[in-house]
């Protein structure tokens, strides 16, 4: 059924009326209305305006059955947009928390077979509707929080067929599209070394074996590589992306989160589509960024920070506000995983760049948003509330936008809304 929310006492659009991300002075623009009204038919955005304006809209509009949400004590945004997690996994890794409590770093415990490779055991020992069951319980606890498309990666099986398990398992979770949201998937091939291959021959299996089936099968819009000491260097990463490319798929970066490897050159010269952590991303590294981006021949590149992983691995904070100095666009996301950030609270990421990347209220809502759209090329579809969009919105009760961020810790989150369906309604 068609719906009227009216008399809306924040609305906070995040309309973008241009072909670019938000980047600069206007990451802080939110197109804020009050006592506004949205109408949705058919799952779409048909109007978005004042009272007289709904007037004159009614007034014309062939739908006359519809449903009125009166919003004149609610706050309304955009569906949140998760442009970078790793949702598809088996078992956890509290035992790895823990010794990292003691005193072991991320990279000791990796290093003694921890990490990445025990999560990549887990799935392997996984048969495929078991790990599907524990992906799809996970995508509750995404929806409670106001998140409503989610990006997703492969990367814990890193061998033909598990890789392939992974990717299938996010297709077939976004078909049946339980909990309303649009999964968008990439492929991570590329995130460790697997314990029985070398380097080498694990990148030329991946250009060469795996790429063209994942392609081929339509299993991931995306492609990604996790560029770190011990991990994947640049070559790698720019032999994996030419192969990627010529089969269609988009990169995006996983670079600078322990060390400032630069990854942003190998990111620059394939265009993709973001580069994530960037922890430790240096002042030349952002000048580059920023010089891209300038050239308005390019699709910019979105910068991705990811503050729940310093949060929870204890590392430096990346340098947010010097990204947005530099006019490059900035996107937040939970990374969700077991290993380096194990929460689906996307109202958590929000405050700790708040407090810890001091990026403020409006920054930070573009950047779960529409910025986070573009990361994931849903900027036509979803990412703001405006006319000819999905209708993916959430329903807060509480007196002002900014309060989402300073009432920290708890859920203020009433409905969220998908193509103009209620998904979630919290109690
Ligand atoms: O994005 N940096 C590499 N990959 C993940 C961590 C994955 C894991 O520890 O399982 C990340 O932080
Ligand atoms: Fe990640």
């Amino acid at each position: 059924m068609d719906i009227l929310i009216k008399d809306i006492k924040q609305l906070v659009t995040c309309k973008n009326r241009s072909r670019y991300p938000k980047s600069g002075k206007k990451q802080s623009d939110i197109g804020l209305m009050e006592k506004a009204n949205i109408f949705i038919e058919n799952g779409n955005i048909s109007f978005v305006g004042s009272n007289p304006e709904l007037k004159k809209f009614l007034a014309t509009n062939k739908s006359t059955k519809y449903e009125i949400v009166d919003a004149s004590r609610k706050v309304i945004m955009p569906g949140f947009v998760d442009s970078h997690t790793h949702f598809v996994f088996a078992g956890s890794r509290e035992d790895e928390y823990e010794m990292r409590l003691a005193g072991k770093s991320y990279q000791d415990i990796a290093k003694a077979g921890g990490g990445i490779i025990s999560t990549v055991k887990a799935v392997r020992n996984t048969p495929k509707n078991i790990l599907k069951s524990m992906a799809e319980e996970r995508l509750k606890k995404f929806a409670e929080y106001g998140t409503t498309t989610l990006e997703g990666k492969s990367g814990y099986g890193l061998d033909l067929g598990n890789e392939i398990k992974i990717l299938e398992v996010m297709n077939e979770l976004n078909r049946e599209n339980k909990y309303g949201l649009d999964i968008i998937s990439t492929f991570l091939g590329a995130h460790s070394i697997p314990p029985e291959k070398n380097r080498k021959d694990y990148v030329q299996e991946i250009s060469h074996s795996i790429i063209p089936i994942v392609a081929k099968e339509k299993l991931a819009v995306f492609i990604d590589v996790f560029i770190e000491q011990n991990y994947f260097d640049r070559e790698d990463a720019d032999k994996i992306f030419t192969m990627g490319r010529r089969f269609g798929l988009i990169p995006k970066l996983h670079t600078d989160q322990f060390n400032s490897v630069g990854g942003t050159d190998i990111a620059i010269k394939h265009k993709a589509a973001s580069v994530d952590h960037l922890e430790v991303l240096t002042s030349r590294d952002i000048a580059k960024l920023s010089k891209f981006n300038k050239n308005k021949v390019n699709r910019s590149i979105i910068a991705t920070v990811l503050p729940g992983v310093s949060y929870f691995l204890n590392i430096p904070y990346a340098p947010a506000r010097e990204l947005i100095q530099n006019n490059i666009p900035v996107a937040l996301a939970t990374d969700f995983n077991p290993g380096s950030c194990m929460t689906e609270n996307l109202q958590m990421i929000m405050s700790l760049a708040s407090l810890k990347l001091k990026m403020k209220a409006e920054e930070i809502l573009n950047a779960v948003t529409i910025n986070a759209a573009f990361a994931v090329n849903m900027e036509n579809k979803t990412g703001s509330i405006e006319k000819g969009k999905q209708a993916d919105l959430l329903i807060f009760d509480m007196p002002s936008y900014k309060y989402l961020i300073y009432n920290f810790g708890v859920n203020n989150l009433e409905s969220v809304y998908k193509k103009g369906k209620l998904v979630h309604k919290n109690t």
